[in-house]
């Protein structure tokens, strides 16, 4: 790599550490150059812990600078899109934090600019750079047919984490927006396609915020292939678990680390695999990485904007199908239902 970028991390917060450390730990990829949060103590603080030239206050501040040639938007979720359009006309590349918007509307926003700026934009799924779901991504064929698939992400958190949590419109919602992402990613990684009907339930057990806290769904795929998720903010102990059945047996996976196929294990959780995802995690190290190959215009595993859309589609349908108590065929693939979800 000839010219080694330098990086914003714009939103000091939570999920922040891990970026940063990602960033910061790899120089040969990519120089820390600001951290930037409209709290100037956490920019400060952030940039002293991982060695970053400046501290800002202000988006516009660090998108004006020539020696910042990509950003990471780390900020609350309805600040995604807008901070995105920013940035993509400014010229920076751009990897933003899940969900890639509210709506896929805002997301094909956020893909055109950075398409006409020419630059990048990946979204950051960390789950998919742990090893256990690459060998699944990359070897689920020897398996044979896929033909459904559970997937259970359930935590407890006794209140909001952070202040915007307790707003459904700062939040997309909440449990949907939150962790769906991660659990519908997977989903869609390993269908290899978009879903013909969603049908969705969701509720709120709590009034410290005001979206959804507790969801189940039910996806039907092309080919007749089923899939269930269930996210809970109220779950404990944590539960995180994702049951692939295949036409030649079933893959478990346990915390995205443990991969098993018909009780044989496959891939174990590597030493390095055990930091909690808000505490300078691996799988950040392994994600950015692949956003610099992006950058370079080599081969790489980053979340395409496309694949992007595809989830925020399927995000949207979810969140149509708890509010009106409908089924949602998805618009775009419903032709097909009547040829290909024949079970067959
Ligand atoms: N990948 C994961 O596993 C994971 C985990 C947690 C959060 N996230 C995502 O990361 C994003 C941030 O979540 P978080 O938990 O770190 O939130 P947070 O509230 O802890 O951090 C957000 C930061 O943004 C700053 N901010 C708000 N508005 C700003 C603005 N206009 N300009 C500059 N700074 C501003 C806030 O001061 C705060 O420090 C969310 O979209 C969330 O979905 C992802």
């Amino acid at each position: 790599m000839s010219h080694v970028p330098g990086i914003a991390v714009i939103g000091c917060g939570r999920i922040s550490r891990s970026h940063l450390s990602a960033v910061s730990s790899q120089p040969e990829l990519a120089t820390l150059i600001a951290t930037v949060d409209s709290d100037l103590r956490l920019a400060q603080e952030a940039a002293a812990r991982y060695g970053a030239q400046v501290a800002l206050d202000s988006v516009e501040q660090a998108l004006a600078r020539s020696d910042i040639d990509a950003v990471v938007i780390c900020l609350p979720n309805h600040l995604h899109a807008p901070v995105a359009i920013q940035a993509a006309r400014a010229g920076k590349h751009i990897l933003v934090e899940k969900p890639m918007a509210d709506t896929a509307g805002d997301a094909r926003e956020m893909a055109a600019a950075a398409h006409e700026h020419c630059v990048i934009l990946a979204v950051a799924q960390c789950r998919r750079h742990f090893r256990a779901i690459r060998y699944l991504s990359d070897h689920h064929a020897q398996f044979g047919r896929l033909i459904s698939a559970q997937v259970s992400l359930g935590v407890y958190w006794p209140d909001a984490q952070a202040e915007w949590w307790r707003e459904a419109d700062k939040a997309s919602g909440l449990v949907v927006a939150l962790n769906g992402p991660h659990a519908l990613d997977f989903v869609q990684m390993m269908m290899r396609d978009d879903p013909l009907r969603v049908h969705a339930e969701a509720v709120r057990n709590n009034d410290f915020w005001a979206g959804e806290d507790e969801a189940m769904m039910l996806l039907a795929y092309p080919g007749g292939r089923l899939a269930s998720v269930h996210l809970s903010f109220n779950q404990r102990p944590v539960e995180n678990r994702k049951v692939l059945v295949f036409e030649r047996g079933t893959a478990v996976v346990e915390h995205d680390t443990q991969l098993t196929f018909n009780g044989d294990l496959l891939v174990a959780q590597g030493d390095d695999e055990k930091r909690h995802y808000l505490d300078e995690a691996i799988e950040f190290q392994r994600q950015f990485r692949e956003f610099a190959l992006a950058m370079a215009g080599q081969p790489n595993h980053s979340v395409s904007a496309d694949e992007g859309i595809r989830l925020m589609r399927t995000l949207d349908a979810v969140h149509q199908a708890f509010r009106s108590g409908e089924t949602v065929a998805l618009p775009g693939v419903v032709k097909d239902a009547q040829s290909a979800d024949a079970v067959p």
